[in-house]
């Protein structure tokens, strides 16, 4: 048996819980769209073609934000193809993923199901095949209020009120050699300066999201970052990070470890923006939108978007389906646990993707849909953090890994609401055989009683849900929790992810 041991106090504030820390992303891509969050001829679709089965799944999963239309697919996106009387709408080639797209959904669709789902979009412009005149023209079409010629069409399409998009992502992936149009840092950070400063001139108040790295592996991270803020940093508000894990290998110890990876990531990111804020004396804090984050079994599938010949195009073809195991459950709810922790910089974050792809929702066309075992941390999250994420000092035994060096065995961080009289404490063992006592001094939160306790964890780690067993991976009871004296202990079994939510008040 490990031991580690945790205290946090009520007073030692990280940040408050930012509710767009529970964001999803919904790119044209695969089947994210497409028989994902949108099938006319579905048994449950609504008038608008909106799968019912699939928004249900949305609602119970707490999806806050959802980033859209890319990824990569927006760097040769044409949003005006996606407006409109369908019939009326082009296919056109995707060159992202080597696929056709119908436009029969589009930004107005898009604004429609967020506003039904109480969701808040996050927009993406494309800055690879496109620039500054297209960004404003979709600003006017989608915020203007009316009287322009933009504004007015937007009425005309049936959308009399403005769909009033707060943040914009300013291109995506731009650092990244695979992505069209892709530019240098200093081209791209001069592009986005404009772009984000022709946007105020429209609307000063818009939130803009400059373009980080692709990922902490990219060979220009770091000075991507500083090139890129220098030149917008009196412009935007927001920095982007992304990043995927997978086990490889066989090396559950290293994949298990990838929060500690996505810690120092961030870390590292902001570390990086108040650099060049001392640089250009400016005392204003960028933020970090970390708005593509997941497990993505990326080596399996480097071959199939590749593979597909010069003259095969489909139409939402069956791309990245990533089939989730248990410990993949573990690894999201511990980059989650990694969010909240970095709450005070961290403030926008997107879970990529909702849908079919990468994703925690799993469909059939004309079938049913499920619950992947990455939707069970992500949400219970979503719906237990609430109020404060509380500095969190963890002592814990440490072990070796390949990829990420020697990092704690346990992982933790407690949310507090002082208005609801309630704390939730998530942790991870990330022992691959070992079960851990985790010892809680939770005495300055004057913890009453434990409201509830949920585990996931599976004898076998590699254990997914399918459409025939979609609960074979869940959440159940956990047991060994006690309570004396505001003196929690839980035992946490090998691969696995606790939430205990704690009620402070009598
Ligand atoms: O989410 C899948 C892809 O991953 C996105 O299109 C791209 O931005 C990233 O590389």
């Amino acid at each position: 048996m490990l031991h580690a041991s945790l205290t946090a106090h009520p007073d030692h504030v990280v940040g408050p819980v930012h509710r767009r820390t529970f964001g999803s992303f919904v790119e044209h891509m695969g089947r994210c769209v497409y028989t994902g969050i949108y099938e006319p001829d579905h048994p449950t679709a609504d008038a608008d073609g909106f799968r019912g089965d699939v928004a249900d799944l949305v609602r119970e999963l707490g999806v806050t934000t959802v980033r859209y239309p890319g990824g990569n697919f927006v760097s040769g996106y044409r949003w005006e193809d996606g407006i409109g009387p369908k019939e009326n709408r082009p296919v056109r080639r995707d060159l992202a993923w080597h696929s056709l797209e119908t436009n029969q959904f589009g930004l107005d669709e898009f604004a429609t199901w967020c506003r039904r789902l109480g969701i808040e979009p996050m927009m993406a412009l494309n800055l690879g095949t496109r620039g500054l005149q297209e960004a404003l023209d979709l600003l006017e079409y989608s915020n203007h209020p009316s009287g322009t010629h933009l504004s007015d069409l937007r009425a005309a399409h049936g959308h009399p009120e403005p769909h009033d998009f707060r943040m914009w992502c300013l291109g995506n992936e731009m650092d990244g050699p695979w992505q069209v149009g892709h530019l240098d840092a200093r081209t791209y950070g001069r592009e986005a300066g404009r772009v984000a400063r022709a946007m105020r001139m429209a609307d000063r108040d818009l939130e803009l999201v400059v373009c980080g790295s692709s990922g902490p592996g990219m060979a220009t991270f770091g000075s991507w970052e500083d090139t890129v803020l220098e030149e917008t940093y009196d412009a935007v508000d927001h920095i982007s990070l992304h990043v995927y894990y997978q086990e490889h290998d066989g090396d559950l110890g290293s994949f298990l470890a990838s929060a500690a990876d996505m810690d120092r990531f961030i870390d590292s990111v902001a570390a990086t923006a108040d650099a060049v804020g001392a640089r250009l004396r400016d005392p204003k804090k960028i933020q970090l939108s970390f708005d593509e984050w997941n497990v993505w079994y990326q080596s399996d599938h480097h071959a199939e978007v590749a593979a597909r010949s010069d003259d095969d195009w489909p139409v939402a073809p069956r791309v990245i389906e990533d089939r989730y195991n248990a410990a993949d459950a573990v690894v999201v709810g511990n980059m989650l646990i990694s969010l909240l922790r970095h709450s005070d910089r961290v403030t926008a974050a997107c879970q990529a993707q909702l849908a079919n792809v990468i994703a925690p929702i799993m469909t059939e066309p004309g079938g049913p849909a499920w619950r992947q075992s990455i939707f069970h941390p992500f949400a219970h999250t979503a719906s237990t953090a609430a109020g404060n994420v509380l500095h969190t000092e963890l002592d814990s035994p440490v072990y070796g890994t390949a990829r990420h060096g020697e990092v704690p065995v346990a992982d933790a961080v407690i949310t507090h609401d002082p208005e609801q009289g309630t704390a939730t404490l998530y942790a991870v063992n990330r022992s691959v055989g070992t079960p851990l006592t985790l010892s809680a001094d939770l005495r300055t939160l004057a913890p009453f009683s434990v409201a509830q306790a949920r585990v996931l964890a599976e004898d076998d780690p590699y254990a997914v849900n399918t459409m025939d067993d979609p609960d074979r991976v869940a959440l159940r009871e956990a047991e060994d929790i006690e309570l004396e004296h505001g003196r929690l202990t839980a035992v946490l079994p090998p691969v696995s992810w606790t939430a205990v939510t704690l009620t402070t008040a009598p």
